[in-house]
C-alpha cells in the first residue's frame, strides 16, 4: 500500500524535512516540525496551489470599485446574543471558530443555533467526531422539538465529511469539534496542529465553493494550550470565544475577531435545564445578588461596547503559607499582583503574609484594566473587615504604579449603567486622583492603619 507522501515543515524558519525530526535539523529549534502533506499530493486533492516551477499566466488586478462584491443576506441563529457577537448573524460562506474549554456549552449552543435554523426551514448539518448520534439526541431533547430536526453525521474521516458537505450542501454547518477530525493523508493523530491546519483549510474551501456557513467548535484549555485553535485564527472569519466556570450559570460570549462586524461585543448566558439561556438583565442581576458584606465591590465594567456591572469579592486571611496563596477567579493573576504590590507600596495596606482570594462572582470574567479599582477596594475592604461606605459600592478605574488612579474607556456609560441600578456614588479616577484617596473615601480613614494591624 502506497501512502499519500507527506513533509514535516518547520515553523521557525520554513526548513522542510522527509522525516519528523523533535529539533530542527536547520535552525535547531525544538519541536517546531509540523506534518504537511507534500506540494504534489496535495495539488493532486484539487486545493492547492500551482506546482512550483511552472510558467504561470499574469494575473488582472482590478480597482476595487468594478469588484463584485454580493452581500448574500445573512442566516439568523434565532440567539439573539448570538447573532449580535457574529455581527448580524450567519455569513454564507464564512468560517466561525467557537472556541472554549470542555463542558462550557459549546456543543449545547450549536445545536440550539442549528435547530433555530433548521425550523426555520433551513438546510442544516451537524458533523460530530465527538459524541455518538444517540448521545447528540439525549442532549437536543432537553433543548426543543427544533433541535431535533437538525440532521447528525457522527464521523471523524475529513474526507467523509467533506463528501458529505458536497452532497447534502447545507446552509449552515457545525464541525463539532475541529480537533476530533483528521485525514488518512496525514499520519499524525487527529488535533495536532498539522491535522487542524489541515481540516480547517479544506473544510475552508468547500465552505467558499458552496456558500456553507460553518461553525468550527474548538476545545481551548484554561491555559489556552493544545495544538489546535490557536492556529486557526488567522484562517478563520470570525473568532468567538465562549468562558466563564464549568460548575457556574453563567456564561460570557464575545468575539475576539471578526471580519463582518465588531468585536468584543459580550453576550451573557445562563446554562439551564434546557439549554442556554440569553440573560438580558445581567447587571440588575449581579448588583441584586451583590452582598454588600465587607469585601464586596461592583465593578463598572465594559464588555466590548456594552456596560455591565459585576459584584467582585475578596478575602484576606493570615496565611501559614510561605510565599502565601493569590488565587484569582474572573481576573488574571498578574493583574491581582500588580494590585496588591500598588496597595503595599502607595495605599499602606500590606498583604504580604496574608491569603488572598479574589473572586468575580458569576463566573463572569473580565480582562480590562478598570477593574483595578475595584479589585483594589475589594481587598483593602476585606482586610480592614469594613464594608464600603455605601455598600453596594461601584468603583472602575485603572491602578498606575506610582498609585496613581489613571482614566479608563467610556466612564459615561459605566457611570450610566451603575445610577441605573441605584449606584449614585460610583468611585472613579474623576472622583479620586489616587488609590490612597479613593480608599479613604470608600473606607474612611482608618482603613489602612487597621489592614496593617492584620
Ligand atoms: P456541552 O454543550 O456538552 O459542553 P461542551 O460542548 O462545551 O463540552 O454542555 C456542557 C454542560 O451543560 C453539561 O455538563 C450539561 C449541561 N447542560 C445543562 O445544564 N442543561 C442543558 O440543557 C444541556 C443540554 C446541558
Ligand atoms: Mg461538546
Amino acid at each position: 500500500m502506497s501512502r499519500p507522501a507527506t513533509v514535516h515543515v518547520c515553523s521557525a524558519c520554513g526548513h522542510v524535512a522527509a522525516k519528523w525530526h523533535g529539533q530542527c535539523p536547520a535552525c535547531e529549534e525544538w519541536n517546531t516540525l509540523v506534518e504537511e502533506r507534500a506540494p504534489a499530493a496535495r495539488a493532486r486533492a484539487g486545493g492547492g496551489p500551482s506546482r512550483r516551477g511552472a510558467v504561470a499566466a499574469a494575473g488582472r488586478p482590478v480597482a476595487l470599485r468594478e469588484v463584485r462584491a454580493e452581500r448574500s443576506p445573512r442566516l439568523l441563529t434565532g440567539i439573539g446574543e448570538l447573532d449580535r457577537a457574529l455581527g448580524g448573524g450567519l455569513v454564507p460562506g464564512s468560517l466561525v471558530l467557537l472556541g472554549g474549554s470542555p463542558g462550557i456549552g459549546k456543543s449545547t449552543l450549536t445545536n440550539m443555533a442549528l435547530g433555530h435554523l433548521a425550523g426555520a426551514g433551513r438546510r442544516t448539518l451537524y458533523v460530530s467526531g465527538e459524541e455518538s448520534a444517540a448521545q447528540i439526541r439525549l442532549r437536543a431533547e432537553r433543548l426543543g422539538p427544533d433541535a431535533l430536526e437538525v440532521p447528525v453525521l457522527a464521523e471523524t474521516d475529513l474526507d467523509t465529511v467533506l463528501a458529505t458537505l458536497e452532497a447534502e450542501a447545507p446552509e449552515a454547518c457545525v464541525i463539532d469539534s475541529v480537533q476530533t477530525l483528521g485525514s488518512a493523508a496525514l499520519e499524525s493523530a487527529p488535533g495536532t496542529v498539522g491535522q487542524v491546519r489541515e481540516v480547517a483549510a479544506r473544510i475552508t474551501e468547500v465552505a467558499k465553493r458552496r456558500g456553507i456557513a460553518v461553525l468550527l467548535v474548538g476545545h481551548v484549555t484554561k491555559d489556552g494550550a493544545l495544538a489546535g485553535p490557536r492556529v486557526l485564527e488567522h484562517l478563520v472569519d470570525c473568532v468567538l470565544q465562549f468562558e466563564g466556570e464549568r460548575e457556574r450559570t453563567y456564561r460570557t460570549l464575545r468575539a475576539l475577531k471578526n471580519r463582518f462586524g465588531a468585536t468584543n461585543d459580550c453576550g451573557v448566558f445562563e446554562m439551564r435545564e434546557g439549554g442556554l439561556v440569553e440573560v438580558l438583565d445581567a447587571s440588575a442581576r449581579f448588583v441584586g445578588e451583590a452582598t454588600r458584606a465587607p469585601g464586596s465591590v461592583v465593578l463598572a465594567a465594559m464588555e466590548g461596547s456594552r456596560p455591565l456591572l459585576v459584584e467582585v469579592q475578596a478575602l484576606v486571611s493570615p496565611s501559614e503559607l510561605v510565599p502565601p496563596r493569590r488565587v484569582c477567579t474572573g481576573i488574571d493573576r498578574n493583574r491581582l499582583a500588580l494590585v496588591l504590590a500598588v496597595l503595599a507600596r502607595h495605599a499602606g495596606v500590606a498583604t504580604g503574609s496574608a491569603d488572598v482570594f479574589v473572586n468575580v462572582v458569576g463566573g463572569v470574567r473580565v480582562d480590562e484594566p478598570g477593574a483595578d479599582l475595584a479589585v483594589a477596594l475589594a481587598v483593602a475592604s476585606a482586610a480592614r473587615g469594613v464594608a464600603t461606605q455605601p455598600s453596594p459600592l461601584a468603583a472602575f478605574g485603572e491602578l498606575g504604579l506610582t498609585g496613581e488612579l489613571r482614566s479608563v474607556a467610556h466612564p459615561d456609560r459605566r457611570l450610566a449603567e451603575a445610577a441605573k441600578f441605584g449606584l449614585r456614588e460610583a468611585l472613579s479616577p474623576e472622583t479620586a486622583p489616587t488609590l490612597r484617596a479613593a480608599l479613604r473615601q470608600a473606607l474612611g480613614g482608618g482603613a489602612q492603619r487597621a489592614a496593617r494591624a492584620a
